[in-house]
């Protein structure tokens, strides 16, 4: 039987997300890898307990986490209830829906039918009641934006969700929604995004901007490019890497030597810092305050324990910061 560790709260730091009354780990943790119907059960307990023993209270899944999609609700659900329910009140769990899920018209994008029976299906893989954060996962083209945060509103007044978030969403269709949620007095506090070294979309769409002006969190995810802002791929591609284990969203093609190089430009400057690489990426998205927390994946628990050392030193000189630039998007 698991027994969290007592000092799980002494180094954590905990950001305020938006002007809401909860606060998020600066690291938290996402299940969208290394949770599904293959994954090591030791090893998944292992990646929470070691997650949880640091203070990372925050874990995020959603409906298609897997594969197969719906498995890491149900590998989460089993560790739930076997060692942390003791701990329910402790956890900041969160799941979503947006993306294709089962057969048909309904089971897929922004719907209110969607929405509402994706959590149903949610909570019952988890074993929960409720979710602390129910997102809706990316934009819908066709769906009025008014039906899909009706369901969010629906959602959260039913006590299935406690707060409502947004993922994948750009800065002017983010202003439309809040103001919609502010008229139905939804706790929307929190969006989730893709946002690291390499990848600025959020600093391009409005978002990162917008959110602050609206005062709404930030998750980002993906913050290390899934393993490549590491020391991961610096001497070739290792049997146990993403790319080599799973390939479904990070190909071997996106290595180029380009990138390689620029990778091990980066590596410069990280170890100048006295930082790993992924410690510094991580540190580099936590600098300005803009972003409450960083949603890291991990195969190994080690990997947690190096990410958690990044709020350690978040504070860049303006000369590394144009260096980072320089290398990385110019
Ligand atoms: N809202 C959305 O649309 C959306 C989309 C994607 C992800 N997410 C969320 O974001 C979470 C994180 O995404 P992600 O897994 O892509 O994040 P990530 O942190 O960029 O990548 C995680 C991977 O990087 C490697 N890694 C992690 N720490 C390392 C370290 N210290 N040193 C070396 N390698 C390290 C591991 O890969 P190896 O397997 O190579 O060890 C790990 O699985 C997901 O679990 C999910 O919750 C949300």
């Amino acid at each position: 039987m698991y027994t969290p560790s007592s000092t799980r709260y002494e180094t954590m730091k905990y950001n305020r997300c938006g002007k809401s009354g909860l606060l998020l780990p600066a690291v938290s943790f996402g299940l969208w890898h290394n949770f599904g119907d293959n994954a090591s059960e030791d090893n998944m307990k292992d990646l929470i307990f070691t997650a949880f023993d640091n203070g990372i209270t925050h874990f995020d899944l959603a409906n298609n986490y897997g594969p197969a999609p719906g498995s890491a609700e149900t590998n989460f659900g089993k560790i739930l209830s076997s060692d942390l329910g003791d701990y329910r009140d402790e956890l900041i769990i969160s799941t979503k829906a947006g993306y294709d899920m089962w057969p048909g018209p309904y089971g897929n994008w922004g719907s209110r039918k969607y929405l509402i029976a994706s959590l149903d299906q949610s909570l019952k893989r988890l074993g929960l009641e409720y979710v602390d954060i129910f997102y809706h996962h990316r934009m819908d083209p066709e769906t009025p934006l008014e039906e899909t945060m009706e369901a969010l509103a629906q959602i959260v007044r039913s006590g299935k969700a406690l707060y409502a978030g947004l993922s994948n969403y750009d800065g002017a269709t983010l202003e439309k929604a809040t103001a919609i949620l502010d008229e139905l007095h939804v706790p929307f506090i929190i969006n989730q995004n893709r946002y690291n070294i390499f990848d600025r979309t959020i600093e391009k769409n409005g978002l990162k901007e917008k959110a602050k002006e609206l005062n709404k969190g930030i998750i980002c995810f993906s913050p290390l490019e899934q393993g490549l802002l590491s020391e991961r791929y610096l001497n070739g591609i290792p049997e146990d890497s993403r790319i080599r284990t799973d390939g479904r969203f990070l190909k071997e093609d996106r290595l180029t030597s380009d990138k390689l190089d620029r990778i091990k430009a980066l590596n410069e400057i990280a170890k100048k810092r006295g930082q790993t690489l992924a410690e510094m990426a991580l540190a580099w998205i936590l600098k300005d305050g803009y972003v409450t927390s960083v949603l890291v994946g991990a195969s190994k628990a080690s990997q947690i324990l190096d990410n958690i050392k990044a709020i350690e030193n978040t504070a860049f000189t303006l000369e590394e910061l144009k260096e980072i630039d320089r290398i990385s998007v110019g």
